[in-house]
């Protein structure tokens, strides 16, 4: 006789009512690699990827003094490890004055040039420890120089930058902690409303996932709709902090300044903290860099998520920061749980911080170089215009640019696309919440495929319309 076999299980009933509901969401999965069209197989072309380096390592890979840096950490260590030999005969000299003018005596000699000793003998590699805080230290003073460049600002590095090991965990440890709702742009980066429902799922809102998020609309042009934003805030007093992601996935929007100012109003007059995606500040295409908002204000409390994935090309070493401005004593708990959860986890990833001091120190040269690659690919893609029925958006920044589509949800146009044309996009509903759709159907291109895929993929479109 068999005994009947019990599972156990090992996931709150909290967490698998969330990932029920989260099946019945848009599903995004990997396009095949070839499609059976009526124009007969088809290679896919890729236009969905938003990973640059995994899309296009030819022209964006790690630029390689911050690979040369890690490197040289590993071999050699660095700060306390790292044993500068020019100096080596001036510090035992220093230690000998010392002696002789009485500052040091003889134990604190002996102690001195023992320490000097071990230091010689192991410190020339990397020691693999949790903390390097000459590398720690450096690194959020080089953050907090970067957002001082307008004078203005007053930002302390110990206290105000907290390095985190990418941006998303950025946003997960805010949202964790965050107790209100969190008013967010439709369309959203779709990772933030994973997060957020997640997290309202385990406050055991299990009938009302969205406990954490409430979306504001942004228009066509990706800009987000302040009237909506007005009311929202005025209709649910729970909402107390909104999410500006700017420049913006999936719209490839970058705010004018004088926009940016009216959020930072509406925040300061409802005593909202504002939390500032700004991953692709750098990466404009028609200016030199977005306007941040810390800039614009020196009252309205201000998280900043930071990422180094995007402009510095590191998205495989997880590397970003939580940065506060204008810390009132609301925002100052939020910096101190942060601070403790942070502490919690030990350290930060440690060879990703060298990696991220040799960005931060080094030559820029690759950002300008991506810029001019993107401007180009948008020229080209400008082209489905041509076709009737279909607008392209093109991106003001980062490296998103939007077809919209009249007649058909997003889903349906990528479906179109995908079966008709093997071209793989992101359908704009996968950045909405799925009962809550866009309010105009488009789907989501990036800039990371060559141009002659991207003339080639405006061809096959315009070949699968023009004979239906
Ligand atoms: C707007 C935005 N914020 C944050 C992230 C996440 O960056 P990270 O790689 O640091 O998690 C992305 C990644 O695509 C993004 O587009």
């Amino acid at each position: 006789m068999t005994s009947p076999i019990i599972v156990p299980s090992y996931v709150s009933p909290r967490v698998r009512r969330f990932m029920d509901q989260q099946r019945d969401g848009v599903k995004i999965q990997p396009p095949p690699p070839f499609v059976e069209t009526r124009f007969g197989r088809l290679d896919t072309i890729p236009w969905h990827l938003g990973d640059a380096g995994f899309a296009d390592p030819k022209n964006f890979s790690t630029p390689p003094h911050i690979v040369g840096a890690i490197v040289d950490y590993l071999v050699q260590g660095t700060g306390r490890n790292k044993l500068d030999r020019d100096n080596v005969k001036n510090e035992v000299l220093r230690m000998l004055d010392g002696f002789r003018d009485g500052s040091l005596t003889a134990s604190e000699l002996f102690m001195a040039l023992a320490e000097f000793q071990a230091r010689r003998n192991t410190g020339e590699r990397y020691s693999g420890a949790y903390y390097d805080v000459s590398v720690t230290d450096r690194f959020k003073e080089l953050i907090a120089q970067e957002r001082r460049r307008d004078g203005s600002v007053c930002i302390d590095p110990k206290q105000d930058i907290i390095l985190m090991d990418s941006g998303s965990q950025a946003f997960d440890y805010l949202i964790k902690i965050l107790g209100c709702k969190v008013l967010m742009p439709k369309p959203n980066f779709f990772t933030y409303h994973v997060v957020s429902n997640f997290y309202s799922a385990l406050e055991g809102n299990l009938d009302l996932l969205r406990r954490k998020a409430v979306l504001y609309d942004c228009d066509e042009d990706g800009m987000p709709k302040l009237d909506e934003i007005r009311r929202k805030v005025r209709e649910d007093s729970e909402i107390k902090a909104i999410l500006v992601i700017n420049p913006n996935n999936p719209t490839g929007a970058n705010y004018s300044r004088e926009l940016l100012q009216e959020i930072v109003q509406i925040a300061e007059e409802n005593g909202l903290l504002i939390i500032a995606d700004q991953v692709y500040n750098q990466l404009t295409l028609n200016m030199d860099r977005a306007v941040l908002l810390h800039e614009l204000t020196t009252d309205v409390p201000i998280v900043e998520i930071m990422s180094f994935s995007k402009e510095y090309l590191m998205a495989g070493f997880r590397l970003g920061a939580l940065a506060f401005y204008n810390v009132n004593a609301a925002l100052a708990e939020v910096r101190e749980i942060a601070r403790k959860l942070d502490q919690q986890r030990m350290a930060s990833n440690i060879v990703s911080c060298v990696g991220g001091v040799a960005a931060l120190e080094g030559s820029r040269e690759h950002i300008g170089q991506m810029k001019e690659i993107f401007r180009r690919r948008r020229e080209v893609f400008k082209g489905i215009d041509e076709i009737p029925g279909l607008k392209f958006i093109p991106p003001e920044a980062a490296f998103y640019g939007r077809i919209i589509c009249s007649g058909r949800t997003g889903t349906e146009f990528a479906t179109e696309l995908l079966d008709g044309a093997a071209i793989a996009t992101i359908p704009g509903d996968a950045f909405a919440f799925s009962d809550d759709p866009m309010p105009y159907p488009f789907t989501r291109v990036t800039l990371l495929t060559d141009e002659r895929r991207i003339q080639e993929g405006i061809e096959r479109i315009s070949r699968l319309y023009s004979k239906k």
